[in-house]
Protein backbone atom coordinates (compact mmCIF):
# COMPACT_ATOMS: atom_id res chain seq x y z
CA UNK A 1 0.00 0.00 0.00
CA UNK A 2 1.30 3.61 -0.89
CA UNK A 3 2.38 5.31 2.23
CA UNK A 4 1.24 8.73 3.76
CA UNK A 5 4.99 10.51 4.06
CA UNK A 6 5.18 13.67 6.31
CA UNK A 7 8.00 15.26 5.09
CA UNK A 8 8.28 19.14 6.44
CA UNK A 9 11.02 21.09 7.95
CA UNK A 10 10.99 22.24 11.68
CA UNK A 11 12.67 24.11 14.30
CA UNK A 12 14.07 22.26 17.14
CA UNK A 13 11.06 23.65 19.26
CA UNK A 14 8.65 21.75 17.14
CA UNK A 15 7.24 25.01 14.59
CA UNK A 16 7.15 24.38 10.97
CA UNK A 17 7.30 27.98 10.59
CA UNK A 18 7.10 31.36 12.55
CA UNK A 19 4.36 33.19 13.98
CA UNK A 20 4.12 35.56 10.71
CA UNK A 21 3.78 32.31 8.52
CA UNK A 22 7.42 32.50 7.81
CA UNK A 23 10.21 30.39 6.99
CA UNK A 24 13.65 32.27 6.53
CA UNK A 25 15.01 30.35 9.19
CA UNK A 26 15.14 27.55 8.05
CA UNK A 27 18.49 26.67 6.10
CA UNK A 28 18.11 26.31 2.72
CA UNK A 29 22.22 25.83 1.40
CA UNK A 30 24.00 23.08 3.41
CA UNK A 31 25.40 19.40 2.92
CA UNK A 32 21.47 18.67 3.56
CA UNK A 33 20.45 20.52 0.12
CA UNK A 34 21.78 17.46 -1.27
CA UNK A 35 18.75 15.09 0.18
CA UNK A 36 16.14 18.63 -0.63
CA UNK A 37 17.52 18.54 -4.20
CA UNK A 38 18.53 14.86 -4.78
CA UNK A 39 15.91 12.61 -2.94
CA UNK A 40 13.48 14.92 -2.36
CA UNK A 41 13.34 16.63 -5.56
CA UNK A 42 9.59 15.50 -6.14
CA UNK A 43 8.37 17.85 -3.26
CA UNK A 44 9.75 20.67 -4.46
CA UNK A 45 7.86 23.29 -6.70
CA UNK A 46 7.65 24.19 -10.11
CA UNK A 47 9.62 27.54 -9.58
CA UNK A 48 12.39 25.14 -8.14
CA UNK A 49 12.51 22.75 -10.94
CA UNK A 50 12.75 25.76 -12.99
CA UNK A 51 15.55 27.72 -10.98
CA UNK A 52 17.60 24.81 -10.62
CA UNK A 53 17.07 23.64 -14.55
CA UNK A 54 15.99 20.15 -13.28
CA UNK A 55 13.15 17.51 -14.28
CA UNK A 56 11.28 16.12 -11.02
CA UNK A 57 12.28 12.47 -10.93
CA UNK A 58 9.48 11.05 -10.36
CA UNK A 59 10.38 8.10 -7.86
CA UNK A 60 9.18 9.46 -4.61
CA UNK A 61 5.81 11.00 -5.07
CA UNK A 62 3.18 10.88 -7.04
CA UNK A 63 0.57 12.94 -5.12
CA UNK A 64 0.54 15.98 -2.84
CA UNK A 65 -2.10 17.36 0.00
CA UNK A 66 -1.74 20.50 1.66
CA UNK A 67 -4.11 23.11 3.58
CA UNK A 68 -5.07 26.31 2.08
CA UNK A 69 -2.93 28.54 4.25
CA UNK A 70 0.05 26.18 2.61
CA UNK A 71 -1.51 26.99 -0.52
CA UNK A 72 -1.46 31.00 0.07
CA UNK A 73 2.00 31.72 -0.56
CA UNK A 74 2.35 30.54 -3.92
CA UNK A 75 -0.94 31.98 -4.88
CA UNK A 76 0.35 35.50 -3.35
CA UNK A 77 3.34 35.34 -6.09
CA UNK A 78 0.63 34.07 -8.79
CA UNK A 79 1.47 30.52 -8.89
CA UNK A 80 -2.19 29.02 -8.81
CA UNK A 81 -0.08 24.89 -9.03
CA UNK A 82 2.61 25.15 -7.31
CA UNK A 83 3.64 20.83 -8.31
CA UNK A 84 2.01 20.32 -11.47
CA UNK A 85 4.02 17.68 -11.46
CA UNK A 86 2.20 16.08 -9.00
CA UNK A 87 -1.70 15.32 -8.27
CA UNK A 88 -2.24 18.10 -6.17
CA UNK A 89 -4.85 17.68 -3.55
CA UNK A 90 -6.00 21.41 -0.88
CA UNK A 91 -8.01 21.07 2.15
CA UNK A 92 -10.38 23.96 2.49
CA UNK A 93 -14.05 23.52 4.04
CA UNK A 94 -14.92 26.61 1.65
CA UNK A 95 -15.81 26.74 -2.21
CA UNK A 96 -12.63 28.33 -3.64
CA UNK A 97 -11.52 29.43 -6.71
CA UNK A 98 -8.57 27.25 -8.03
CA UNK A 99 -6.47 26.38 -10.20
CA UNK A 100 -7.70 22.86 -12.82
CA UNK A 101 -5.13 20.62 -11.80
CA UNK A 102 -6.06 21.16 -7.99
CA UNK A 103 -8.52 19.19 -6.42
CA UNK A 104 -10.25 20.94 -3.50
CA UNK A 105 -11.41 18.24 -0.65
CA UNK A 106 -13.13 19.16 2.33
CA UNK A 107 -12.88 15.79 3.92
CA UNK A 108 -9.05 15.34 3.79
CA UNK A 109 -8.77 11.73 5.44
CA UNK A 110 -11.64 10.43 2.98
CA UNK A 111 -9.24 11.44 0.29
CA UNK A 112 -6.28 9.49 1.98
CA UNK A 113 -7.68 7.03 2.65
CA UNK A 114 -8.98 5.99 -0.71
CA UNK A 115 -5.51 7.33 -2.72
CA UNK A 116 -4.12 4.96 -0.52
CA UNK A 117 -6.43 2.05 -1.64
CA UNK A 118 -4.58 2.66 -5.40
CA UNK A 119 -1.83 2.20 -7.19
CA UNK A 120 1.40 4.39 -6.95
CA UNK A 121 4.30 6.42 -4.92
CA UNK A 122 4.07 7.99 -1.75
CA UNK A 123 1.64 10.64 -1.12
CA UNK A 124 3.44 13.64 0.53
CA UNK A 125 1.67 15.27 3.25
CA UNK A 126 3.10 18.97 2.42
CA UNK A 127 1.47 20.63 5.29
CA UNK A 128 0.77 23.06 7.01
CA UNK A 129 0.15 22.03 10.84
CA UNK A 130 -3.73 21.92 10.93
CA UNK A 131 -3.77 19.78 7.84
CA UNK A 132 -1.22 17.29 9.62
CA UNK A 133 -3.22 17.38 12.74
CA UNK A 134 -6.39 16.38 10.50
CA UNK A 135 -4.38 13.36 9.25
CA UNK A 136 -2.07 12.16 12.18
CA UNK A 137 -3.47 8.85 12.19
CA UNK A 138 -2.95 7.96 8.30
CA UNK A 139 0.48 9.14 8.83
CA UNK A 140 2.77 6.44 7.92
CA UNK A 141 6.40 8.20 7.61
CA UNK A 142 7.61 11.54 9.12
CA UNK A 143 10.88 12.79 8.12
CA UNK A 144 11.78 15.68 9.64
CA UNK A 145 14.16 18.19 8.60
CA UNK A 146 15.24 19.71 12.27
CA UNK A 147 16.68 23.04 11.83
CA UNK A 148 19.36 24.40 14.33
CA UNK A 149 16.82 27.03 15.74
CA UNK A 150 14.77 27.79 18.32
CA UNK A 151 11.80 29.87 17.08
CA UNK A 152 9.34 30.29 20.11
CA UNK A 153 6.28 30.87 18.73
CA UNK A 154 4.67 30.02 15.02
CA UNK A 155 2.95 27.33 13.14
CA UNK A 156 3.01 23.73 15.48
CA UNK A 157 3.98 20.58 13.45
CA UNK A 158 0.52 19.01 14.10
CA UNK A 159 -1.32 22.34 14.76
CA UNK A 160 -1.59 22.71 18.10
CA UNK A 161 -4.95 21.14 18.95
CA UNK A 162 -5.04 18.36 21.40
CA UNK A 163 -4.41 15.06 19.75
CA UNK A 164 -4.12 11.01 21.05
CA UNK A 165 -0.85 10.38 21.40
CA UNK A 166 0.79 8.25 18.31
CA UNK A 167 4.25 6.69 18.84
CA UNK A 168 6.34 6.21 15.87
CA UNK A 169 9.59 4.25 15.95
CA UNK A 170 12.78 5.99 14.84
CA UNK A 171 14.30 4.70 12.10
CA UNK A 172 16.58 7.13 10.82
CA UNK A 173 18.96 10.03 11.86
CA UNK A 174 21.63 11.71 9.39
CA UNK A 175 23.14 15.23 10.96
CA UNK A 176 24.95 17.32 8.70
CA UNK A 177 27.56 19.72 8.79
CA UNK A 178 24.53 22.52 8.17
CA UNK A 179 23.27 21.57 11.92
CA UNK A 180 20.32 20.43 10.09
CA UNK A 181 19.30 16.75 11.40
CA UNK A 182 16.98 14.63 9.21
CA UNK A 183 14.65 12.55 11.62
CA UNK A 184 12.78 9.62 10.10
CA UNK A 185 9.59 8.13 11.91
CA UNK A 186 7.63 4.53 10.89
CA UNK A 187 4.41 4.62 12.24
CA UNK A 188 3.35 1.05 13.87
CA UNK A 189 2.07 -1.21 11.21
CA UNK A 190 -1.48 -1.79 11.79
N1 LIG B 1 8.20 24.10 7.15
C1 LIG B 1 7.59 23.53 6.13
O1 LIG B 1 8.16 22.64 5.46
C2 LIG B 1 6.18 23.93 5.83
C3 LIG B 1 5.41 23.11 4.98
C4 LIG B 1 4.08 23.48 4.73
C5 LIG B 1 3.55 24.62 5.30
N2 LIG B 1 4.33 25.39 6.10
C6 LIG B 1 3.77 26.61 6.73
O2 LIG B 1 2.67 26.26 7.55
C7 LIG B 1 1.75 27.37 7.59
C8 LIG B 1 0.36 26.86 7.27
O3 LIG B 1 -0.04 25.91 8.25
P1 LIG B 1 -1.43 26.03 8.99
O4 LIG B 1 -1.44 25.01 10.06
O5 LIG B 1 -1.65 27.45 9.36
O6 LIG B 1 -2.48 25.74 7.84
P2 LIG B 1 -2.76 24.57 6.77
O7 LIG B 1 -2.91 23.26 7.45
O8 LIG B 1 -1.83 24.70 5.63
O9 LIG B 1 -4.17 25.10 6.23
C9 LIG B 1 -5.24 25.23 7.12
C10 LIG B 1 -6.48 25.34 6.29
O10 LIG B 1 -6.61 24.17 5.50
C11 LIG B 1 -7.96 23.73 5.53
N3 LIG B 1 -8.04 22.52 6.32
C12 LIG B 1 -7.14 22.03 7.23
N4 LIG B 1 -7.59 20.89 7.76
C13 LIG B 1 -8.79 20.65 7.17
C14 LIG B 1 -9.76 19.63 7.31
N5 LIG B 1 -9.57 18.62 8.18
N6 LIG B 1 -10.86 19.68 6.55
C15 LIG B 1 -11.05 20.68 5.65
N7 LIG B 1 -10.16 21.71 5.50
C16 LIG B 1 -9.06 21.66 6.25
C17 LIG B 1 -8.75 24.86 6.13
O11 LIG B 1 -8.95 25.77 5.06
P3 LIG B 1 -10.19 26.80 4.98
O12 LIG B 1 -9.88 27.85 6.00
O13 LIG B 1 -10.11 27.29 3.57
O14 LIG B 1 -11.42 26.03 5.29
C18 LIG B 1 -7.76 25.43 7.12
O15 LIG B 1 -8.03 26.76 7.50
C19 LIG B 1 2.23 28.37 6.56
O16 LIG B 1 2.93 29.39 7.25
C20 LIG B 1 3.18 27.56 5.70
O17 LIG B 1 4.16 28.38 5.12
C21 LIG B 1 5.62 25.06 6.39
Amino acid sequence: MRELVYYVAVSIDGYIADAHGGFDAFLVEGDHAEVVFGEYADALPVQAHTALGIEPPGTRFDTVLMGWNTLTPALDIGITSPYPHLRQYVATTHPREHDPAITLTTDPLATVRDLKREDGLGIWLCGGGRLAGTLLPEIDRLVLKRNPVVLGSGVPLFGGLPQPARPFALTDVRRFASGVVIEEYAAPRR
